[in-house]
């Protein structure tokens, strides 16, 4: 029996699962592209880059292509190399059961695939995803504004800290308690190097393990001049409950901002207290952040994880969340007057604000945000106190149960805990785990350094242990300690009545069927690379290989904890490695970065690295300006603000960010640099060039270009988020590259989850080498060894970043070999060339005047000025008519081009490798269609999407009357696809048309 026929899906019955390097354009269609532009081989793609950045072989380390087959028994022998085993880890990360439901929605690929619902008439599947997960974090917490989410409860921090500063102008400093996760510190303390944040820390008292309130009080009166806020937890890394409302009341008498981090988990009724009512004041905490994982999935050895934010937004309160980062989703109306969901406040995100937006964070966690309300709604009212109460009973019985021996002792036998309980053993507590491990079990973690005491135990416990696994705790206890003489009866502390919750949390229970037909539901309302182009340019909407989920959901690999001992997970070791190494060969460059989780992220990394080498050579200070191009991505300007690069004048000095603009070949204008360079010279840090450009054109200076910057001792950070026009062809170590960005899910095909997790694998050059952030990788006698770099510049997400994405790009690789990822970038320009060839004489392109100039895998169209003033005369102005031309694309049942970006009156279209010759040329008749409709019939532009669930959804008046949460208690009527985008898309454009003006005249009427 073939290994596929086990698999929960049949790649026989899919469209493009088994297509070599999932290209589905069979040799013949290739030719005739190929005939159809005029090359006559796909090297010929690339030949007006020059010869020197070429790559001669291509990357080599990634070998032969894996067959289908053999890629199934790879990731599943690889899996079961990690030795799971029964664990009592948590930390922080602790492992619930996981509702069946949630894998199910994991499973619904119109959600999954889908695009961040900048297009909401066509996202309303996502945008309700959404809304469920905020709207029962709001029950849960009290708060009535959570984002669509953090990368992780660390870069939450780091986001309210920032928030903090900015709603209490002229501050600058923030206490943080030492009872947060150290790794959590780390990456706080990582993100705030070099920036204006200047974090202190507030020791736990060692007599009672808990934040002595005296000392931070003292510590607030001292600092109170420039403080701006308080971060503490409500159970910290000791597993002990805090005073939440004394401390919520030190910060409400300073006026000072208080930043509770919360267990979403611990929160359900008969939990611990809402942080909304923490305190006396009646607003409780002023932001929360928090950890979300366990609610949805297993700890996937440290990622995808969810960093839950949130803020109040009420009568008294309604401006702080103006000055917090990331999406919000909000409920409004359609054009008809039906209830919808869009994202609001994005006035303060990086692509509209660029160096001023709040953060640079783009892709968050979305799928998982989702996948976490879907698990509350699984669990509803009294699933949530069932897990949660498991846990906490357990946490009492081995309390007592561990008192009975001799050689343990609490270490805090009077502070109150709720799920996780910490001892002091009484020898060599690492003799004793590593015995512990030896009969099946990770006893727990090791946390003398946080409270400097030997051998502290620390033990997590959750509704997943079972009584097997408490035997097998007990027995080996019994086997490795000595019995209490004494048979007095042991307690445990009590948790303070005013740390509890008082009443219901009040969350709906609906049946498991209902909970599935509402996502199913959700996922008719998107769409899918699966069914058809996705054209959004700069995004690379390409198909998503079932089977790199199905590795990623490998049990194997999603229950390793990223504590456990690195003996037990040689096969997460194993993946970042080779994940590393072919990332080398990929991108030309020695050294490679796989932690952090989104683009944004690692253009992060790229720039705090360059910091470190300027810092390292005594020029911290000098070097403080950074070059960006116009077109530039607004994740790289507000990036460079967040790495410590804020844009300003000073005595009529610039510092930050200097905009060089594009020359006739919407090149970079190599005159521009060089004056710039001439200027200042020796205060230039780095440059950010995204290549091939945002127009889809190669830079063909880039070379020059880093030779010009390196020779003031400035640094190269490239853009990656387009590789897929050029990994295996070109190589970015000859073209002076010191650091880049390679977007997982873009090329290297990890869904988009409607917004997120992203994941972004760096790749630096020798430059960078020593200081290299996280964990990486080496092989010694056969065993895979992580290991931190010499000057480290610390950390950017805890532990191993979004490691269930690794496993994912890793199958990919594993699928392509190095042959598949020439085909694949060389296939995607051949398709993008392809279209562009039909369509440039029925559409003007963009930017102006370099229709010469050879695209990539995007370009841009736009319309003529004589198109634009008829389209104005029916109706719709120049400013609108980009984005109305977006939803006609909505009407033939496909999602919208990129609108407005990098060029406001440009569509920009990418096609991808992913479809046949027939699809792009059915999607060429539809382009052209649309022009058609354009000219004929301009007003339907006033009306358009029609066919969509909703109609053109109100986005000014849903940001102006904002509703960010309800308390939910049954699930809303949907509305439908009027026509569904399947039907569409297979209709003649022609009667498409039809349709479109007959819906436009029935609803102008
Ligand atoms: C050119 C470019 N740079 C950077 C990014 C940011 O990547 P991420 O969304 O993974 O943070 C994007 C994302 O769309 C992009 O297109």
């Amino acid at each position: 029996m073939s290994r596929i026929d086990n698999l929960p899906y049949n790649p026989n019955e899919l469209e493009r699962e088994l297509a070599p390097y999932y290209i589905c354009a069979s040799k013949n269609e290739i030719q005739e592209m190929m005939d159809t532009i005029g090359v006559k081989e796909l090297k010929d793609l690339y030949s007006h880059i020059p010869k020197e950045v070429l790559m001669t072989e291509g990357p080599k380390e990634l070998g032969e292509r894996l067959e289908y087959e053999q890629l199934v028994a790879h990731v599943e022998d690889l899996a079961k190399k990690n030795n799971l085993k029964t664990s009592f880890l948590g930390d922080g990360l602790q492992q619930y059961k996981v509702p069946s439901v949630v894998p199910f929605v994991c499973d619904i690929r119109g959600l999954t695939t889908a695009y961040t619902p900048y297009q909401p008439e066509r996202s309303q599947g996502t945008l309700w995803t959404l809304w469920m997960y905020s709207s029962t974090l709001s029950m849960l917490t009290g708060f009535e504004a959570i984002n669509a989410s953090f990368y992780e409860r660390s870069t939450c921090l780091f986001e309210a800290c920032n928030t903090a500063t900015r709603i209490k102008r002229k501050t600058n400093k923030v206490i943080i308690s030492e009872g947060i996760y150290p790794g959590d510190l780390e990456v706080l303390r990582t993100h705030a190097k070099e920036t204006s944040l200047e974090l202190i820390t507030l020791p736990i008292d060692e007599e009672t393990g808990l934040t002595d309130i005296d000392a931070a009080k003292s510590l607030i009166e001292k600092e109170k001049d420039s403080l701006a806020a308080f971060a503490f937890c409500q159970v910290n890394n000791l597993g002990l409950v805090e005073d939440v409302n004394a401390l919520t009341d030190l910060c409400t008498e300073a006026n000072i901002q208080s930043i509770a981090i919360i267990d979403p988990m611990l929160l359900a009724t008969e939990g611990l207290l809402a942080p909304s009512l923490y305190g006396s004041n009646d607003q409780g905490a002023d932001m929360i952040v928090g950890e979300g994982q366990h609610l949805a999935i297993g700890p996937n050895w440290g990622g995808p994880g969810l960093g839950i934010f949130g803020i109040r937004y009420n009568d008294k309160n309604k401006t702080a969340i103006r000055s917090t980062a990331g999406r919000y989703i909000g409920k409004g109306e359609d054009g008809s007057g039906k209830t919808c969901l869009s994202i609001v406040l994005s006035t303060r995100e990086q692509h509209i604000r660029r160096e001023k937006a709040t953060s640079n964070i783009c892709s968050n966690q979305s799928f998982l945000a989702s996948a976490a309300g879907a698990g509350i709604l699984a669990r509803g009212e009294e699933g949530m106190t069932e897990s949660m109460m498991a846990g906490r009973e357990l946490a009492n019985q081995i309390f007592v149960e561990l008192s009975k021996y001799q050689e343990l002792s609490a270490t805090y036998p009077h502070s109150p805990f709720f799920n996780e309980i910490i001892f002091t053993f009484n020898g060599d507590l690492d003799v004793l785990m590593q015995r512990a491990s030896e009969a099946g079990i990770h006893l727990g973690v090791k946390v003398d350094e946080r409270i400097k005491k030997n051998n502290q135990l620390k033990m997590s416990f959750s509704d997943l242990q079972n009584d097997d696994d408490l035997e097998k705790l007990i027995n080996f206890l019994d086997d490795h300690l000595t019995a209490q003489e004494s048979e007095e009866e042991l307690y445990t502390p009590e948790i303070p009545g005013a740390l509890l919750r008082e009443g219901e949390v009040g969350l709906p229970n609906f049946t498991e069927e209902e909970i599935k037909n509402f996502y199913i539901q959700l996922g008719e309302m998107n769409v899918s690379p699966d069914d058809n182009i996705y054209p959004l340019g700069s995004c690379t909407m390409k198909y998503n290989p079932y089977i790199n989920d199905y590795a990623a959901n490998l049990q194997g690999f999603t229950d390793t904890h990223p504590q456990a001992p690195m003996v037990d997970t040689q096969a997460n070791l194993e993946i970042l490695f080779e994940t590393q190494e072919m990332f080398k060969s990929i991108t030309g460059l020695p050294g490679v970065v796989t932690q952090p989780v989104a683009g944004a992220q690692g253009e992060l990394v790229g720039l705090k690295l360059f910091q470190a080498y300027h810092r390292d050579r005594g020029n911290a200070q000098k070097k403080n300006i950074i070059l960006i191009p116009r077109s530039a991505h607004g994740t790289n300007p507000a990036t460079a603000t967040m790495a410590g690069f804020e844009t300003k004048k000073v005595d009529g000095v610039q510092y930050g960010i200097i905009t060089i603009e594009a020359d006739a070949n919407a090149e970079i204008d190599f005159e521009q640099l060089k004056n710039v360079v001439a200027e200042y010279g020796e205060r230039i840090a780095g440059i950010m060039v995204t290549n091939p450009n945002t127009a889809g054109i190669f830079e063909t200076r880039f070379k020059e270009m880093a030779d010009l910057i390196h020779s003031v001792d400035g640094l190269v950070y490239m853009d990656g988020a387009n590789m897929n026009a050029i990994a295996g062809w070109v190589d970015l170590g000859a073209m002076g590259v010191d650091a880049v960005h390679n977007n997982l899910h873009k090329t290297w095909t990890i869904p988009h989850g409607g917004g997120g997790p992203g994941d972004a694998i760096v790749g630096v050059s020798e430059r960078l080498l020593d200081y290299i952030p996280g964990l990486q990788v080496k092989k010694e006698n056969d065993q895979f060894v992580a290991f931190k770099t010499p000057k480290s510049i610390g950390s950017f997400h805890r532990h191993h970043g979004n490691f269930a994405h690794k496993v994912r790009c890793y199958t990919y690789l594993k699928a392509l070999g190095s042959e598949g990822v020439k085909q694949m970038s060389a296939i995607a320009v051949l398709a993008a060339k392809y279209l562009y060839h039909q369509l440039k004489d029925t559409y003007p392109t963009l930017p102006a005047r370099s229709e010469n100039s050879p695209r990539m895998h995007e370009f841009i169209l736009t319309l003529t000025d004589d198109e634009f003033s008829k389209i104005a005369a029916a109706g719709t102005p120049k400013s609108a008519a980009i984005a109305k031309i977006g939803k006609l694309f909505l009407d033939f049942g496909l999602h919208a081009p990129t609108v407005a970006f990098p060029e406001v009156y440009g569509l920009m279209v990418e096609p991808t490798e992913s479809f046949t010759k027939k699809e792009l040329d059915d999607f060429i008749s539809v382009v052209k269609e649309i022009k058609l409709i354009i000219n004929e019939h301009p007003q339907v532009l006033q009306t358009t999407p029609h066919f969509t669930p909703i109609k053109k959804v109100d986005e000014v008046s849903a940001n102006k009357n904002l509703d960010l949460f309800e308390r939910i208690t049954s699930f809303p009527n949907l509305p439908k696809n009027v026509i569904d985008p399947g039907e569409l898309s297979a209709m003649m454009p022609s009667d498409v048309t039809k349709k479109i003006l007959v819906a436009h005249e029935a609803s102008s009427n």
